[in-house]
């Protein structure tokens, strides 16, 4: 093989690895990690709004978000009176797919579209449904 026919194969190798890598971190963080500590709290023993907010600690959400006194995140808009200004039907949309319409309200400026994982594609019915019950309970007084 002549050195830059090597040298190519090595660097689609690396970029290959490397994006074998991004993905490996991103289940794990979304998906392994989160499992493991839900396994260890009785997740699947839990219903409704106590599997929510297991969830919303677990699955990253209080990682990006404000939360009443749960979390202070700010990178997407704070959900402390989320069930204020949004129906459940709506929250439930926000976290299938959130990027479908973005929210005007990260810290006073427009939200980066891209940020938040589709947890459609992550999490299943039941789960959604209950971050869903967790935050209608979260309204502005
Ligand atoms: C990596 C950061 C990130 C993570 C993790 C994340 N979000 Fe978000 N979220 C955002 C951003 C940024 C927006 C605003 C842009 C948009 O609407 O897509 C948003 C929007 C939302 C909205 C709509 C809020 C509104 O005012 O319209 C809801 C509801 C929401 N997220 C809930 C969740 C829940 C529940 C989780 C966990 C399952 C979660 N988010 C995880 C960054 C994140």
């Amino acid at each position: 093989m002549s050195r830059s026919r090597k040298l190519l194969v090595w660097s689609g190798l690396s970029v290959a690895v490397a994006i074998g890598l991004v993905a490996l971190y991103t289940a794990f963080e979304y998906t392994l990690v989160p499992d493991i500590r839900e396994g260890l709290a009785g997740a699947e023993a839990k219903d409704g709004v106590a599997l929510g907010r297991l969830l919303f600690e677990t699955r990253g959400c209080s990682g990006c978000h404000s939360l009443g006194s749960l979390s202070s995140s700010t990178i997407g808009p704070d959900l402390t009176g989320i069930a204020t200004d949004a129906s459940a039907s709506e929250i439930a949309a926000s976290i299938v797919d959130p990027d479908a319409e973005i929210s005007t309200n990260c810290d006073g400026q427009p939200c980066p579209a891209g940020q938040m994982p589709r947890f459609g594609e992550i999490l299943d019915e039941r789960e959604i449904r209950a971050l869903v019950d967790f935050l209608m309970q979260y309204h502005n007084n």
